[in-house]
């Protein structure tokens, strides 16, 4: 048995964690588990609202498995075992890591036949879809249906969704780096001019948009340095701002109304954008995005003793959070996956016109929204790729491009950052040749990051967090002629976020 920690740095500093190895090496050697194929993975999921339970089982998928058809009953249904257990939650006051953990081990038992096994006893579960690739999972339509209905959770909860961000705020709002940013572009521009290459239209698009702080604070802050330049850009000024949400669009046009129409709001899918913002290719002087990179949907890829798989996940919500919901929604219990379902596809407020004695009103929706959001887990499970290019990255990118950080990393599990590629694919033939894209997010910029840290998913509020692959970004954008460089956020240094900026190789 393999026991891989990746939480160096919290686990000397948490004697509580450093505790739990007995408790959970014994739960192992008392169960009946095969330990011969089984793997062991300590995280600290920074997190507090996330998609796992404390301990969980991953089951190993054979590669014959997948080609045949569904096994006999009496066939092998895996190959081993993950135990995958969350140092940070065994650290709390009160933990039962062994519980936890033999709980967790009832899914890796013999008893626990089925493909994937996790039939167990931890198995009480309403499942809420099939086996899929994480960029698939209903997660992401509940992140979608926050952002469309934002107003009415925001309502509920009482707080606005800044303030679920590391900080409380978002550092779109640092007039700082805005200043930073324009006082490069009139650099760009004034070279430009004096060679008369200036286009006469100046093109700037922000992607994912929020409540329009970002572009408020760019666009003030772009006003007063114009009026100080003297070269009347503003004038010829458009900030194009792109987003999927309507309700998030109409917030943001209120903030920079007073910028008339310099601005205009774009619904579109940051995913697809060569149909929505196509018009500007090789026009845009600056794509300008914050904290959106970070909510847009991934697969995870992991290396295990050499061989690679793809994980797949399968959302539940456990038997004792299903029973509260139940109970606390007047619903019986087999009726929870249809209700979320629904709700996934028409949103709270139709949920409620639709079935009204259960949810009499939208508020009562949104509850039930959000207890199904807070009890959502996900199992795991690891299917073997027959071979990289059999795997699509994005529909014209093959998982070939993940060879070499893959190769690079023994053993390691990394996001494929699939709609982050998808996104940044479609922007760069948008850039101007002397354009840039510029980003705030959460990267990794080291693929051995991921071999000591956990990098999502998380929850924040009603939305889904991963950090996006850095190093997967620099790999895809040089081969096609541009630079990725990261630097920590100039105005907070020690923090999280990083600043992307991409441009035309020299
Ligand atoms: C966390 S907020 C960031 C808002 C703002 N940029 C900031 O930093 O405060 C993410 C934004 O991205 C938008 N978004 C998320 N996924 C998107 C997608 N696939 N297409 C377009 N917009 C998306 C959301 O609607 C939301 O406005």
């Amino acid at each position: 048995m393999e026991i891989d920690v990746r939480a160096d740095r919290k686990l000397r500093g948490s004697a509580a964690a450093q505790a739990a190895f007995g408790p959970l090496v014994e739960a192992l050697c008392g169960s009946d588990a095969d330990l011969t194929r089984t793997r062991v993975v300590c995280d600290w999921i920074q997190y507090r609202n996330n998609f796992r339970d404390t301990a969980m089982v991953r089951p190993l998928l054979p590669a014959t498995q997948i080609a045949a058809a569904p096994a006999a009953p009496r066939e092998p249904v895996v190959d081993g075992y993950e135990l995958a257990v969350d140092l940070r939650r065994c650290a709390l006051p009160g933990a039962d890591v062994a519980a936890e953990v033999t709980e967790a081990l009832a899914d890796a038992s013999p008893a626990a036949a089925g493909i994937g096994g996790l039939g167990g006893a931890a198995g009480d579960r309403v499942w809420l879809e099939s086996w899929v690739p994480g960029s698939a999972s209903c997660v992401w339509q509940f992140n979608a249906l926050y952002w469309q209905a934002l107003a009415a959770w925001e309502k509920t909860t009482g707080k606005e969704y800044e303030q679920a961000l590391p900080g409380g705020e978002s550092d779109a709002r640092n007039s700082a780096a805005a200043r930073d940013l324009i006082l490069d572009l009139f650099k760009i521009w004034d070279e430009l001019a004096n060679r008369r290459a200036l286009p006469e239209e100046l093109y700037v698009l922000e992607l994912g948009v929020g409540n329009g702080a970002q572009a408020r604070t760019w666009l003030d802050e772009f006003t007063e340095l114009d009026r100080r330049h003297g070269r009347d850009y503003y004038r010829r000024l458009h900030y194009l701002m792109g987003d999927y949400s309507a309700h998030v669009l109409d917030r943001a046009r209120e903030a920079v109304a007073h910028h008339g129409d310099h601005v205009s709001g774009l619904v579109l899918e940051a995913t697809r954008l060569s149909g929505s913002v196509g018009f500007l290719s090789g026009k845009t002087f600056l794509v300008y995005i914050s904290n959106v990179y970070d909510n847009l949907p991934s697969d995870e890829m992991a290396v295990i003793l050499g061989r690679i798989y793809l994980v797949q996940v399968r959302s539940f919500i456990g038997g004792a959070a299903a029973d509260e919901i139940a109970a606390t929604f007047g619903v019986p219990r087999a009726e929870i996956a249809s209700l979320v379902s629904r709700l996934l596809r028409i949103g709270p407020e139709l949920l409620s016109e639709s079935v009204p004695g259960t949810f009499p009103d939208t508020e009562r929706a949104v509850l039930f929204w959000q207890s199904a959001w807070a009890a959502l887990r996900q199992a795991e499970r690891y299917v073997p790729l027959q071979g990289l290019d059999t795997y699509q990255v994005t529909p014209s990118l093959t998982g070939e491009i993940l060879r070499p950080l893959l190769a690079a990393e023994g053993d390691v599990r990394m996001h494929v950052s699939n709609g982050t590629l998808s996104s940044f694919a479609d922007t760069l033939p948008l850039l101007h040749p002397y354009g840039r894209v510029v980003c705030h997010d959460l990267f990794t910029t080291d693929s051995g990051q991921y071999r000591t840290g956990f990098y999502g998913p998380g929850k924040y509020d009603g939305s889904t967090v991963n950090w996006v692959n850095g190093p997967l970004l620099q790999l895809f954008a040089s081969r096609r002629g541009f630079d990725v460089s990261f630097a920590p956020f100039k105005e907070r240094p020690g923090a999280t976020i990083k600043t992307l900026t991409a441009q035309v190789r020299d």
